[in-house]
């Protein structure tokens, strides 16, 4: 994550010191299941212990209502997100609908790359299930059991990623697709739509520059690969998953956006 001394005032400084300096890389563990253990135990006494370490480590960010006013949202850019409109950007399920306790798991555990949202990855699981069960008290979205879909299947990444006929094909595609309108030419985030973009609060956004190393949604070829086939609610970014239902593409399309970094991981 960045961290941008110049825009922090005292209370960003705090809550950025205390949460972010454990925050070095390390491997998610795949195989923990986070809804499990939250069946596991006791509901109410769950959002009771969420609601404590909601107000120990969150709410300086997320505010006391989950609006995202917390005191220091005024200093960072993208702001802290909005947990009353339930609409997550970083999810393996399908566009416009809620993500899955693994997926906010995730993003507690990982943060997020290029924003003030810190990597919580020495958090007892315990605490990261009860907090992840406290955030969905903020808005009714998760009492509807339409606003619920499974997952989309993420496969391991084909062998032919990042061969120079991948990455030739996934250009074809990224030009087809009109991926440049937003993302622009070489990938820079300069395309013609580019600033004219806001996300759903009406604040500016900018789309992502593929030259410029790690994504917000994580490092992997398979972060990249969700990010399209799901898009990212409440931003631009739109979900490529019917229009490009061919799986194959979606991977050379990968190919490409790495090879505009110079760079990939597995
Ligand atoms: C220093 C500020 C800060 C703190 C402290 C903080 N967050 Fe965040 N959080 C953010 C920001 C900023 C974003 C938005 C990132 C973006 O939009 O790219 C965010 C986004 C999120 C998201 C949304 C991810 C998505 O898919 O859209 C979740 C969930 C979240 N935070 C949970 C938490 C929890 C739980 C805590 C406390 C354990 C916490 N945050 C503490 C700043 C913070
Ligand atoms: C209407 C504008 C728009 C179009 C079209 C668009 N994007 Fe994006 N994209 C965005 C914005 C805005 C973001 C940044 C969102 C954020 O920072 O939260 C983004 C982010 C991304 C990210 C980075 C996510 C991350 O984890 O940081 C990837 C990858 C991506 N887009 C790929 C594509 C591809 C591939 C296409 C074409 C198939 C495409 N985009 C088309 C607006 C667009």
């Amino acid at each position: 994550m960045v961290f941008r001394p110049w825009i922090a005032g005292g209370a960003v400084c705090a809550a950025l010191l205390i949460a972010a300096l454990p925050a070095i890389a390390q491997e998610d563990d795949e195989d923990f299941d986070p809804s499990k253990l939250a069946a596991s135990l006791n509901q109410s006494q769950l959002v009771r212990q969420g609601k404590q370490v909601y107000d120990r480590y969150c709410v300086g960010c997320h505010g006391a209502n989950g609006d995202g006013e917390g005191v220091a949202a005024h200093w960072l850019d993208p702001r802290p997100r909005d947990f009353t409109r339930a609409a997550f950007k970083f999810r393996t399920t399908p566009s416009g609908t809620l993500p899955t306790d693994e997926d906010l798991h995730r993003t507690i555990s990982r943060g997020v790359f290029r924003s003030s949202m810190p990597a919580w990855f020495l958090m007892a699981e315990t605490e990261k299930v009860a907090v992840i069960q406290y955030i969905k008290t903020f808005s009714d979205r998760w009492s509807d059991p339409d606003e619920y879909e499974p997952p989309i299947f993420i496969p391991d990444p084909p062998d032919f990623v990042g061969s120079p006929e991948s990455v030739a094909r996934g250009k074809e595609l990224y030009d087809l697709m009109r991926c440049h309108n937003c993302h622009g030419e070489t990938g820079r985030g300069d395309g013609p739509s580019a600033p004219t973009l806001t996300d759903d609060k009406g604040r500016r956004i900018i789309p992502f520059d593929f030259t410029s190393g790690v994504l917000k949604g994580g490092p992997g070829l398979k972060d990249i690969y969700r990010t399209f086939s799901t898009g990212l609610d409440g931003t631009p970014m739109p979900s490529y998953y019917d229009s490009l239902p061919n799986g194959e593409d979606r991977w050379h399309l990968v190919s490409y956006i790495v090879s505009l970094r110079g760079s990939g991981t597995k």
